[in-house]
């Protein structure tokens, strides 16, 4: 627990040698949401991972706390989630004192910021004497990773946050969208080229060796759209480039992002959780999508599964509550190529299915220009 300016909080801190690039326009909505706007208490950032949720969450807070006039007197920071990937170590543990696997050890941080003591109470008792201390004082209570919860836990967080005195408010992070009432969603895309570029350079400022790469601007455009713009996988990409210790990397990136697509640690960290949550439809519809190009036709996708056209689209539904596809018209979605590479992985281990899928796009491909 700490004390900034009369705001107590229990934030991680700002890692010095990790700037934070870009997200002007939606951090400043979400900010407007958080001080603006009363009727906006449960507010939800969601996208993929990796995308730099938890980055928008913490910016966020240390914005409000480096505000002169304090906005909110607590600031509560609580973790679901209990490891982080690493570009080097590969996994990190988060700190113990953010975890928050349910209701009870969220009342716990919260009552260990402000200094409570509900030593031997049953979880409905603090959750009373929480909130009747709540009454008098304008917290913010950030949740980080909701998804990781139990489906149990979260339902019981998520009544809890709902329920806390007017005044206070609740910002979540999740990889998967909050369905249920009085949330405000943000969604949170990738990067654009601007801040890919930005994170690159940041990234390059890091050690003496990056002085002298010739990082031009085609090479940026081929990260950028190999990693889709998202920053974990940015980063990824600029930690491999280091170890190569190369000064002249022409060529070299091709084979550099191969090797994130193929890396299995980062992309069971970033899917294998939400892959398992799908239905066996979405999952299908997800691995047919793997065989297609960027803007993909839903009709396209209809033709390889032999879908109905309402399964289908509860299945695309799925799909985008947990930011693995984005819809761009009616008739179109898109999907990151990192979130494709993991579908393609999938099918790759299902042979009668991939040869089923396959048979049906080279019907479609004989007919119609869906190229591969
Ligand atoms: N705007 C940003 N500027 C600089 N670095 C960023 C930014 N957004 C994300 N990153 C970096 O990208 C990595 C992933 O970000 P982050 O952990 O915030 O993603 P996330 O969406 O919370 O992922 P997950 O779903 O796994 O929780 C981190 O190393 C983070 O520092
Ligand atoms: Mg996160």
């Amino acid at each position: 627990m700490s004390d900034s300016k009369n705001v107590l909080h229990n934030l991680p801190r700002r890692k010095l040698n990790e700037p934070f690039v870009g997200r002007n326009k939606i951090s400043s909505v979400v900010l407007d949401l958080l001080l603006n706007n009363p009727r906006a208490f449960l507010i939800a950032i969601s996208g993929v991972a990796g995308v730099g949720k938890t980055s928008l969450a913490l910016h966020i807070a240390h914005k409000l706390l480096d505000a002169t006039d304090a906005s909110f007197e607590v600031i509560v920071w609580a973790s679901s989630k209990t490891e982080l990937v690493d570009k080097r170590r590969n996994v990190e543990e988060i700190d113990e004192a953010f975890i928050t696997k349910d209701l009870e050890d969220l009342l716990d941080v919260i009552a260990k910021t402000l200094d409570i003591n509900c030593h031997g109470y049953s979880v409905p008792d603090k959750e009373d004497k929480i909130k009747s201390f709540l009454q008098g004082n304008k917290i913010l209570l950030i949740i980080d990773n909701l998804e990781s919860l139990e489906q149990d836990a979260a339902a019981e967080i998520l009544r809890f946050a709902r329920s806390i005195p007017f005044d206070n408010k609740c910002l979540v992070t999740s990889r998967i969208e909050i369905q249920g009432e009085g949330e405000h969603l943000i969604r949170l895309f990738a990067l654009s080229f601007e801040e890919c570029v930005e994170l690159i350079n940041a990234e390059q400022g890091k050690e003496k060796i990056f002085e002298r790469l010739n990082l031009d601007r085609g090479l940026m455009l081929e990260i950028y759209h190999g990693t889709g713009g998202i920053p974990l996988a940015i980063k990824w990409i600029m930690a491999k480039i280091r170890a190569t210790r190369r000064k002249d990397l022409t060529g070299l990136i091709p084979e550099i992002l191969d090797s994130l697509y193929t890396a299995e640690n980062v992309l069971a960290y970033c899917f294998q959780q939400l892959f398992r949550s799908l239905s066996e439809r979405a999952k299908e519809v997800l691995m047919a999508m793997s065989l297609l190009n960027n803007p993909i036709e839903i009709e396209a996708i209809q033709t390889i599964c032999e879908i109905e056209t309402s399964r289908l689209f509860d299945a695309l539904r799925e799909l985008k509550t947990r930011s693995l596809i984005e819809e761009t018209t009616n008739n179109q979605v898109t999907i990151l190529p990192l979130t494709k590479s993991y579908a393609s992985w999938h099918l790759n281990h299902r042979s009668s299915l991939r040869e089923k899928l396959e048979s049906n796009y080279v019907k479609i491909y004989d007919t119609k220009e869906y190229k591969h």
